[in-house]
């Protein structure tokens, strides 16, 4: 590691820095340096500002320098919301569908989820492992530096822990931040389905053994359901989130995706960190989730990547208040992307967000989201050196260049992830 770098040429600096997270007209302020430069030491910002401020300080005359030739340099994305470890593609049922299958038939003839819990279970630790590490690789190279990764693709004690030790062994062997959530009630899994009261079997596993575990051995901090037709109740919903409660996990949910079910409602009841997906929502949950401190995350690619017509309104949500975010859902099913900047250009053509407000949605808003405000999301004395850079003189255009990767090199804790080396620059 560099003991400590100088940044400076970035055309714009964007720090995102003051008050987080933010809603209404401060989603749009990034707090854009014109001429900035930014002091790392021991894997943290030591100072930022403007370059000849910043350069005359004492530390600054012996970091190494790195000039980024009129680049723009902004936080690394957090993308808070990852289904991280899943064995195979589901390009079969993307096929299917293109061919007029909806999701929720092939859900219901036993794809879907169920088709991931199958491969799931057959597919090895270290097979998977490798599998997230290629995902992890492609992660940073898109510019994110923390992720947050959920399991809920085993379903049995066994192959939820599976995965939950996976992310835990990933987060210390490979550099991205990783925040892990134990999505155990993700669906009703296969065994339990033609079973007399078979949900309610599965949730009396989900809180009597499964969370206790999970809490037992910290494998995760947060607790998420799909609340949603087809998966879990609103009822249902509220008993899993609050056994996960007492056993010291935060609530999240997958709310209002297929059907509005009053999942969104219940996130902000539960006090829950966030709800996603939100496609359903109507003008009464824009209205509570504005007044709440719930995280309203939007997740574009599954829209996009499902063909179907209607986003969720964010446009609604920014306007009444309501704190967003935006995040990949990185998943077989319903959106095999791994890159935020795609995400970004989603949300500003098919959300209408403006790229300012995507990027507070994907950087501080994202962090909060995942109860990591403190650390990363903005540059800003003493947080993590998170960042990314890109290779645009203007950050407008990082979701104007769509479906390319303009993203020239990303910085975890100070460390080059991707993009040239220290040697060549
Ligand atoms: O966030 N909706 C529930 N979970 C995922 C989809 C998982 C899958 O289809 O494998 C989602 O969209
Ligand atoms: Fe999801």
């Amino acid at each position: 590691m560099l003991d400590s770098l100088l940044i400076t040429g970035a055309s714009q600096l964007l720090t995102l820095r003051g008050r987080g997270p933010r809603r209404g007209n401060s989603l749009s302020n990034l707090g854009v340096i014109e001429d900035g430069a930014l002091l790392v030491e021991d894997g943290r910002i030591a100072a930022v500002g403007k370059r000849p401020k910043i350069e005359s300080l004492p530390a600054a005359r012996s970091a190494v320098k790195l000039h980024v030739g009129g680049r723009v340099v902004l936080p690394g994305f957090v993308d808070s919301h990852t289904h991280l470890i899943h064995a195979a593609s589901r390009a079969d049922e993307y096929e299917l569908r293109i061919q007029g299958a909806s999701y929720e038939e092939i859900a219901r003839k036993g794809g879907g989820i169920l088709n991931s819990v199958k491969r799931l279970r057959a597919a090895s630790a270290q097979a998977l492992k490798q599998r997230a590490l290629a995902a992890l690789k492609q992660f940073a190279a898109y510019g994110t530096t923390t992720i947050e990764a959920k399991s809920g693709y085993g379903l049995d004690v066994a192959a939820e822990l599976k995965i939950l030790r996976l992310h835990q062994e990933l987060a210390a062997e490979q550099p991205l931040g990783i925040v892990s959530t134990f999505l155990g009630s993700h669906v009703v899994p296969e065994e339990y389905r033609s079973a007399p009261n078979g949900a309610e079997k599965y949730i009396a596993v989900l809180i009597e053994r499964m969370i206790p575990e999970v809490s037992r051995e910290k494998l995760a901090e947060f607790c998420d359901v799909y609340c949603d037709r087809g998966a879990f109740t609103t009822e249902q919903s509220r008993r899993i989130l609050e056994a996960g409660r007492q056993n010291g996990l935060i609530p999240r949910l997958h709310a209002e995706q297929m059907a509005r079910t009053g999942a969104a409602q219940l996130a902000v009841e539960l006090e829950a960190a966030s709800c996603d997906h939100l496609e359903q929502i109507n003008v009464k949950d824009i209205r509570t989730l504005a007044r709440s401190n719930t995280v309203a995350t939007l997740l574009p690619g599954c829209d996009f990547h499902l063909g179907l017509k209607k986003y969720a309104p964010a446009r609604k949500l920014a306007d009444a208040g309501a704190i967003v975010a935006l995040a990949t859902d990185y998943n077989p099913g319903t959106s095999p992307t791994l890159s935020m900047p795609m995400i970004l250009s989603l949300a500003c053509t098919q959300l209408r967000m403006t790229p300012a407000e995507a990027i507070t949605a994907s950087t501080i808003n994202a962090a909060y989201a995942l109860r990591r405000e403190k650390q990363v999301g903005s540059l800003e004395i003493g947080k993590l050196a998170d960042l990314a850079i890109f290779e645009v003189a203007d950050y407008r255009e990082i979701p104007y260049y769509f479906g390319v990767n303009t993203c020239w090199m990303t910085m975890k804790r100070g460390v080059i992830i991707h993009g040239p080396d220290e040697a060549a620059i």
